[in-house]
Protein backbone atom coordinates (compact mmCIF):
# COMPACT_ATOMS: atom_id res chain seq x y z
CA UNK A 1 0.00 0.00 0.00
CA UNK A 2 1.67 3.32 -1.24
CA UNK A 3 0.26 6.81 0.59
CA UNK A 4 1.75 10.05 1.44
CA UNK A 5 0.33 12.54 4.21
CA UNK A 6 -0.92 15.88 3.33
CA UNK A 7 -1.49 19.16 5.22
CA UNK A 8 -4.79 19.56 7.14
CA UNK A 9 -5.45 23.24 5.49
CA UNK A 10 -5.53 21.31 2.35
CA UNK A 11 -8.07 19.04 2.93
CA UNK A 12 -10.33 21.65 3.75
CA UNK A 13 -12.33 21.62 0.57
CA UNK A 14 -13.32 17.66 0.47
CA UNK A 15 -12.94 15.96 -2.76
CA UNK A 16 -13.23 12.45 -4.81
CA UNK A 17 -9.37 11.60 -3.03
CA UNK A 18 -8.52 10.11 0.33
CA UNK A 19 -6.04 11.51 2.54
CA UNK A 20 -4.83 10.73 6.30
CA UNK A 21 -5.41 13.63 8.67
CA UNK A 22 -4.60 12.63 11.89
CA UNK A 23 -3.11 9.51 13.85
CA UNK A 24 -2.75 8.21 17.77
CA UNK A 25 -2.62 5.55 19.18
CA UNK A 26 -2.06 3.66 22.45
CA UNK A 27 -0.71 0.63 24.35
CA UNK A 28 -1.32 -0.63 27.96
CA UNK A 29 1.05 0.39 30.90
CA UNK A 30 2.12 -3.08 31.85
CA UNK A 31 5.26 -4.24 30.16
CA UNK A 32 6.94 -7.67 30.18
CA UNK A 33 11.04 -7.62 29.34
CA UNK A 34 12.46 -10.90 27.70
CA UNK A 35 14.18 -11.22 30.91
CA UNK A 36 11.12 -11.69 32.78
CA UNK A 37 9.53 -13.90 30.24
CA UNK A 38 12.62 -15.93 30.35
CA UNK A 39 11.37 -17.12 34.07
CA UNK A 40 8.37 -18.46 32.27
CA UNK A 41 9.33 -19.86 29.50
CA UNK A 42 12.80 -21.83 28.31
CA UNK A 43 14.01 -18.26 26.54
CA UNK A 44 16.52 -15.87 26.73
CA UNK A 45 16.56 -12.15 26.19
CA UNK A 46 19.32 -12.95 23.38
CA UNK A 47 17.20 -15.46 21.03
CA UNK A 48 14.68 -13.40 21.46
CA UNK A 49 16.60 -10.62 20.11
CA UNK A 50 18.96 -12.23 17.75
CA UNK A 51 15.92 -13.85 15.92
CA UNK A 52 13.26 -11.00 16.18
CA UNK A 53 14.28 -8.11 17.75
CA UNK A 54 11.58 -7.60 20.14
CA UNK A 55 12.83 -6.50 23.69
CA UNK A 56 9.76 -6.49 25.36
CA UNK A 57 5.81 -5.97 24.72
CA UNK A 58 3.36 -4.02 26.45
CA UNK A 59 0.16 -6.23 28.20
CA UNK A 60 -3.14 -5.55 28.77
CA UNK A 61 -4.26 -6.54 32.62
CA UNK A 62 -7.33 -8.80 33.36
CA UNK A 63 -9.30 -5.95 33.98
CA UNK A 64 -8.44 -3.50 30.90
CA UNK A 65 -10.18 -3.99 27.53
CA UNK A 66 -9.66 -3.51 23.61
CA UNK A 67 -12.49 -0.96 23.61
CA UNK A 68 -10.48 1.32 26.31
CA UNK A 69 -7.11 0.94 23.93
CA UNK A 70 -9.22 1.63 20.87
CA UNK A 71 -11.07 5.06 22.45
CA UNK A 72 -7.67 6.18 23.18
CA UNK A 73 -5.89 6.20 19.95
CA UNK A 74 -9.17 7.02 18.42
CA UNK A 75 -9.46 10.00 20.46
CA UNK A 76 -5.90 11.09 19.61
CA UNK A 77 -6.30 10.82 15.89
CA UNK A 78 -9.47 12.84 16.17
CA UNK A 79 -7.61 15.97 17.63
CA UNK A 80 -4.44 15.51 15.42
CA UNK A 81 -7.00 15.79 12.50
CA UNK A 82 -8.45 18.64 14.12
CA UNK A 83 -12.04 17.19 13.92
CA UNK A 84 -15.22 16.87 16.20
CA UNK A 85 -15.89 13.05 16.86
CA UNK A 86 -19.79 14.17 15.65
CA UNK A 87 -18.30 14.56 11.97
CA UNK A 88 -17.20 10.90 11.67
CA UNK A 89 -19.25 8.94 9.29
CA UNK A 90 -17.74 5.76 9.42
CA UNK A 91 -16.00 4.13 12.43
CA UNK A 92 -14.06 0.68 10.79
CA UNK A 93 -12.26 -1.45 13.82
CA UNK A 94 -9.86 -3.38 12.43
CA UNK A 95 -9.21 -6.52 15.27
CA UNK A 96 -9.10 -10.30 15.47
CA UNK A 97 -9.61 -10.18 19.25
CA UNK A 98 -12.96 -7.89 20.16
CA UNK A 99 -14.36 -7.49 23.57
CA UNK A 100 -17.45 -9.03 22.04
CA UNK A 101 -17.34 -11.50 19.16
CA UNK A 102 -20.56 -9.83 17.28
CA UNK A 103 -17.85 -6.99 17.09
CA UNK A 104 -16.93 -3.95 18.93
CA UNK A 105 -16.63 -1.27 16.58
CA UNK A 106 -20.03 0.41 17.63
CA UNK A 107 -19.36 0.20 21.07
CA UNK A 108 -16.23 2.24 20.49
CA UNK A 109 -18.07 4.84 18.14
CA UNK A 110 -20.34 5.14 21.50
CA UNK A 111 -17.66 5.80 23.33
CA UNK A 112 -15.66 8.32 21.57
CA UNK A 113 -19.04 10.24 20.88
CA UNK A 114 -19.14 9.72 17.54
CA UNK A 115 -22.73 9.20 17.40
CA UNK A 116 -23.61 9.72 13.39
CA UNK A 117 -21.20 7.16 12.84
CA UNK A 118 -22.29 3.33 11.87
CA UNK A 119 -19.54 0.32 12.64
CA UNK A 120 -18.23 -2.68 11.77
CA UNK A 121 -15.27 -4.33 12.40
CA UNK A 122 -12.96 -6.19 10.40
CA UNK A 123 -11.18 -9.36 10.90
CA UNK A 124 -7.71 -9.72 8.78
CA UNK A 125 -5.49 -10.31 11.88
CA UNK A 126 -1.86 -8.66 11.21
CA UNK A 127 -3.73 -6.95 7.56
CA UNK A 128 -6.22 -5.94 9.33
CA UNK A 129 -5.34 -2.61 9.40
CA UNK A 130 -4.22 -2.07 5.57
CA UNK A 131 -6.91 -4.05 4.50
CA UNK A 132 -9.27 -1.35 6.77
CA UNK A 133 -7.17 1.41 4.83
CA UNK A 134 -8.65 0.04 1.85
CA UNK A 135 -12.13 -0.28 2.49
CA UNK A 136 -11.98 2.88 4.16
CA UNK A 137 -10.84 4.30 0.21
CA UNK A 138 -13.84 2.79 -1.06
CA UNK A 139 -16.50 4.62 1.23
CA UNK A 140 -14.83 7.92 0.39
CA UNK A 141 -13.62 7.69 -3.23
CA UNK A 142 -17.46 6.78 -3.96
CA UNK A 143 -18.34 10.11 -1.98
CA UNK A 144 -20.45 7.92 -0.07
CA UNK A 145 -18.85 9.01 3.31
CA UNK A 146 -16.32 12.27 4.26
CA UNK A 147 -14.75 11.08 7.27
CA UNK A 148 -13.88 7.67 8.65
CA UNK A 149 -12.12 6.69 11.45
CA UNK A 150 -9.95 3.33 11.25
CA UNK A 151 -8.77 1.91 14.52
CA UNK A 152 -6.07 -1.11 14.73
CA UNK A 153 -6.41 -2.74 17.95
CA UNK A 154 -5.23 -6.23 19.15
CA UNK A 155 -5.00 -7.94 22.93
CA UNK A 156 -3.58 -11.03 21.48
CA UNK A 157 -1.97 -11.80 24.89
CA UNK A 158 -5.82 -13.28 25.69
CA UNK A 159 -5.22 -16.05 23.09
CA UNK A 160 -1.19 -16.37 23.66
CA UNK A 161 -0.35 -20.08 24.97
CA UNK A 162 2.36 -18.88 27.51
CA UNK A 163 3.29 -22.58 27.54
CA UNK A 164 4.83 -22.38 24.13
CA UNK A 165 7.94 -20.07 23.46
CA UNK A 166 7.52 -20.61 19.92
CA UNK A 167 4.65 -18.00 19.97
CA UNK A 168 4.77 -16.17 23.01
CA UNK A 169 7.65 -14.05 22.63
CA UNK A 170 6.31 -12.35 19.50
CA UNK A 171 3.13 -10.81 20.56
CA UNK A 172 1.98 -7.76 22.80
CA UNK A 173 -0.90 -5.68 22.72
CA UNK A 174 -1.94 -1.95 21.66
CA UNK A 175 -3.65 0.25 18.98
CA UNK A 176 -3.42 2.59 16.59
CA UNK A 177 -5.68 5.05 14.59
CA UNK A 178 -5.55 7.00 11.31
CA UNK A 179 -8.59 9.84 10.33
CA UNK A 180 -9.23 9.04 6.36
CA UNK A 181 -11.20 11.98 4.97
CA UNK A 182 -12.05 13.15 1.72
CA UNK A 183 -9.37 15.40 -0.05
CA UNK A 184 -9.27 17.01 -3.51
CA UNK A 185 -6.35 14.91 -4.35
CA UNK A 186 -5.68 11.51 -3.75
CA UNK A 187 -3.20 10.33 -1.07
CA UNK A 188 -3.80 6.61 -1.23
CA UNK A 189 -1.20 5.85 -4.34
CA UNK A 190 -1.76 2.62 -4.87
CA UNK A 191 -2.50 -0.61 -3.22
CA UNK A 192 -2.78 -4.21 -3.77
CA UNK A 193 -4.09 -6.79 -1.55
CA UNK A 194 -3.33 -10.92 -1.65
CA UNK A 195 -4.52 -13.78 0.33
CA UNK A 196 -3.71 -17.52 0.08
CA UNK A 197 -5.89 -19.44 1.74
CA UNK A 198 -3.82 -22.84 1.22
CA UNK A 199 -1.55 -21.68 3.69
CA UNK A 200 -4.04 -20.95 6.28
CA UNK A 201 -3.08 -23.17 8.58
CA UNK A 202 0.58 -21.99 9.53
CA UNK A 203 -1.08 -19.36 11.69
CA UNK A 204 -4.54 -19.91 13.59
CA UNK A 205 -6.39 -19.39 16.47
CA UNK A 206 -9.22 -21.49 15.56
CA UNK A 207 -12.52 -22.39 17.38
CA UNK A 208 -12.08 -25.54 19.40
CA UNK A 209 -15.89 -26.28 19.69
CA UNK A 210 -16.92 -29.74 21.67
CA UNK A 211 -20.05 -31.75 21.23
CA UNK A 212 -22.88 -30.53 23.51
CA UNK A 213 -26.14 -32.57 23.71
CA UNK A 214 -29.37 -30.37 22.96
CA UNK A 215 -32.62 -32.65 23.14
CA UNK A 216 -32.34 -34.99 20.09
CA UNK A 217 -29.19 -33.14 18.53
CA UNK A 218 -25.49 -32.65 19.16
CA UNK A 219 -24.28 -29.21 18.81
CA UNK A 220 -21.03 -27.92 19.19
CA UNK A 221 -20.20 -25.69 21.99
CA UNK A 222 -16.55 -24.26 24.07
CA UNK A 223 -14.44 -21.86 22.95
CA UNK A 224 -11.31 -20.83 20.77
CA UNK A 225 -7.85 -22.36 21.07
CA UNK A 226 -4.43 -20.59 20.90
CA UNK A 227 -2.53 -19.09 18.69
CA UNK A 228 -0.46 -21.63 16.56
CA UNK A 229 2.10 -21.11 13.86
CA UNK A 230 4.30 -22.59 11.84
CA UNK A 231 6.91 -19.82 12.14
CA UNK A 232 9.04 -20.57 9.04
CA UNK A 233 6.60 -21.27 6.46
CA UNK A 234 5.12 -17.76 7.73
CA UNK A 235 9.16 -16.18 7.88
CA UNK A 236 9.18 -17.26 4.16
CA UNK A 237 5.59 -16.18 3.07
CA UNK A 238 6.59 -12.76 4.14
CA UNK A 239 9.58 -12.47 3.00
CA UNK A 240 8.45 -13.58 -0.50
CA UNK A 241 5.10 -12.34 -0.83
CA UNK A 242 5.73 -8.12 0.69
CA UNK A 243 8.07 -7.31 -1.45
CA UNK A 244 5.88 -8.60 -4.29
CA UNK A 245 2.69 -6.81 -3.57
CA UNK A 246 4.60 -3.28 -2.53
CA UNK A 247 6.16 -3.49 -6.33
CA UNK A 248 2.38 -4.45 -7.56
CA UNK A 249 1.05 -1.27 -5.60
CA UNK A 250 4.28 0.98 -6.79
CA UNK A 251 3.21 -0.19 -10.38
CA UNK A 252 -0.36 1.13 -9.61
CA UNK A 253 0.91 4.42 -8.47
CA UNK A 254 3.11 4.81 -11.26
CA UNK A 255 6.36 5.07 -8.54
CA UNK A 256 9.64 3.20 -8.46
CA UNK A 257 11.20 1.79 -4.80
CA UNK A 258 13.50 4.47 -4.97
CA UNK A 259 10.91 7.14 -4.59
CA UNK A 260 9.58 5.55 -1.00
CA UNK A 261 10.51 8.08 2.20
CA UNK A 262 9.61 5.08 4.10
CA UNK A 263 8.73 1.72 4.59
CA UNK A 264 6.30 0.88 7.01
CA UNK A 265 5.67 -2.65 7.26
CA UNK A 266 3.92 -4.71 9.91
CA UNK A 267 5.96 -5.28 12.77
CA UNK A 268 6.25 -8.97 13.43
CA UNK A 269 10.33 -9.63 12.63
CA UNK A 270 13.30 -6.99 12.47
CA UNK A 271 15.14 -9.83 10.09
CA UNK A 272 11.72 -9.79 7.57
CA UNK A 273 11.97 -5.78 7.82
CA UNK A 274 15.29 -5.69 6.76
CA UNK A 275 15.30 -8.76 4.14
CA UNK A 276 12.02 -6.88 2.56
CA UNK A 277 13.82 -3.58 2.40
CA UNK A 278 17.04 -5.47 1.12
CA UNK A 279 14.62 -7.04 -2.29
CA UNK A 280 13.03 -3.78 -2.56
CA UNK A 281 16.86 -1.59 -2.83
CA UNK A 282 15.75 0.57 0.14
CA UNK A 283 18.25 1.26 2.99
CA UNK A 284 17.86 0.48 6.70
CA UNK A 285 17.42 3.90 7.36
CA UNK A 286 14.42 4.27 5.35
CA UNK A 287 12.38 1.69 7.60
CA UNK A 288 9.84 2.22 10.47
CA UNK A 289 10.99 -0.33 12.96
CA UNK A 290 9.35 0.13 17.13
CA UNK A 291 8.88 -3.57 17.48
CA UNK A 292 11.97 -3.97 20.51
CA UNK A 293 9.65 -2.36 22.05
CA UNK A 294 6.24 -3.63 21.27
CA UNK A 295 6.57 -6.94 19.95
CA UNK A 296 4.25 -8.07 17.16
CA UNK A 297 0.15 -5.79 18.23
CA UNK A 298 -1.02 -7.51 14.72
CA UNK A 299 -3.70 -4.93 13.91
CA UNK A 300 -2.13 -2.11 15.63
CA UNK A 301 1.53 -2.45 14.23
CA UNK A 302 1.62 -0.27 11.81
CA UNK A 303 -1.31 2.79 12.65
CA UNK A 304 1.24 2.35 16.09
CA UNK A 305 4.34 2.19 14.33
CA UNK A 306 2.87 5.14 12.03
CA UNK A 307 1.95 7.26 14.85
CA UNK A 308 5.20 7.40 16.81
CA UNK A 309 6.81 8.11 13.60
CA UNK A 310 5.02 11.27 12.87
CA UNK A 311 4.71 12.54 16.44
CA UNK A 312 8.79 11.82 16.13
CA UNK A 313 8.74 14.24 13.16
CA UNK A 314 10.03 11.23 11.11
CA UNK A 315 7.67 11.13 8.51
CA UNK A 316 6.62 14.20 6.72
CA UNK A 317 3.86 15.68 5.00
CA UNK A 318 3.98 14.89 1.46
CA UNK A 319 6.32 11.90 2.19
CA UNK A 320 5.87 8.75 -0.02
CA UNK A 321 4.82 5.86 2.96
CA UNK A 322 4.94 2.24 1.67
CA UNK A 323 2.92 0.00 4.17
CA UNK A 324 2.27 -3.94 3.81
CA UNK A 325 0.92 -5.97 6.68
CA UNK A 326 1.19 -9.84 6.83
CA UNK A 327 0.40 -12.48 8.15
CA UNK A 328 -2.55 -15.02 9.28
CA UNK A 329 -4.74 -15.66 6.32
CA UNK A 330 -1.91 -15.87 4.84
N1 LIG B 1 13.71 -19.29 22.75
C1 LIG B 1 14.72 -20.15 22.57
N2 LIG B 1 14.70 -21.08 21.61
C2 LIG B 1 13.61 -21.15 20.82
C3 LIG B 1 12.53 -20.29 20.98
C4 LIG B 1 12.59 -19.34 21.98
N3 LIG B 1 11.60 -18.44 22.20
N4 LIG B 1 11.60 -20.57 20.03
C5 LIG B 1 12.10 -21.59 19.30
N5 LIG B 1 13.31 -21.94 19.79
C6 LIG B 1 14.22 -22.99 19.31
C7 LIG B 1 13.50 -24.09 18.56
O1 LIG B 1 13.00 -25.06 19.47
C8 LIG B 1 14.61 -24.63 17.72
O2 LIG B 1 15.42 -25.46 18.50
P1 LIG B 1 16.07 -26.80 17.84
O3 LIG B 1 16.96 -26.29 16.74
O4 LIG B 1 16.78 -27.36 19.00
O5 LIG B 1 14.91 -27.59 17.35
C9 LIG B 1 15.44 -23.38 17.37
O6 LIG B 1 15.10 -22.39 18.36
C10 LIG B 1 15.16 -22.81 16.01
O7 LIG B 1 13.76 -22.72 15.85
P2 LIG B 1 13.12 -22.15 14.56
O8 LIG B 1 11.62 -22.20 14.67
O9 LIG B 1 13.75 -22.77 13.35
O10 LIG B 1 13.62 -20.63 14.67
P3 LIG B 1 13.56 -19.50 13.60
O11 LIG B 1 14.90 -19.01 13.30
O12 LIG B 1 12.67 -19.88 12.44
O13 LIG B 1 12.83 -18.36 14.40
C11 LIG B 1 10.68 -17.33 14.61
C12 LIG B 1 11.52 -18.57 14.90
C13 LIG B 1 9.27 -17.62 15.15
C14 LIG B 1 11.28 -16.16 15.33
C15 LIG B 1 10.65 -17.07 13.09
O14 LIG B 1 10.35 -18.26 12.40
C16 LIG B 1 9.68 -16.02 12.71
O15 LIG B 1 9.75 -14.89 13.14
N6 LIG B 1 8.70 -16.36 11.85
C17 LIG B 1 7.69 -15.42 11.48
C18 LIG B 1 6.62 -15.50 12.51
C19 LIG B 1 5.74 -14.31 12.51
O16 LIG B 1 6.17 -13.22 12.25
N7 LIG B 1 4.47 -14.55 12.83
C20 LIG B 1 3.52 -13.54 12.93
C21 LIG B 1 3.16 -13.07 11.58
S1 LIG B 1 1.91 -11.91 11.70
Amino acid sequence: MILTCIEEKTLKTFGAGMAIAGCGSAAPAGVLTNDELAKVVDTSDEWIRTRTGIGQRHLTKPQETLSHLAVTAGQQALVMAGVEAESIDLVILATSTPDDLFGSASKIASLLGASRAVGFDVTAACSGFVFGLAIAAQFIRTGVYQRVLLIGADVLSRWVDWTDRGTCVLFGDGAGAVVCQASPEDRLLGFELYSDGSKNDCLTLSYQGQPRPVGEMAVAAGTYGAIAMNGREVYRFAVEKVPEVIEKALYRANLTAEQVDWLLLHQANQRIIEAVAERLGLPLERTISNLSQYGNTSAASIPLALDEAVRQGKIQPGQVVAASGFGAGL
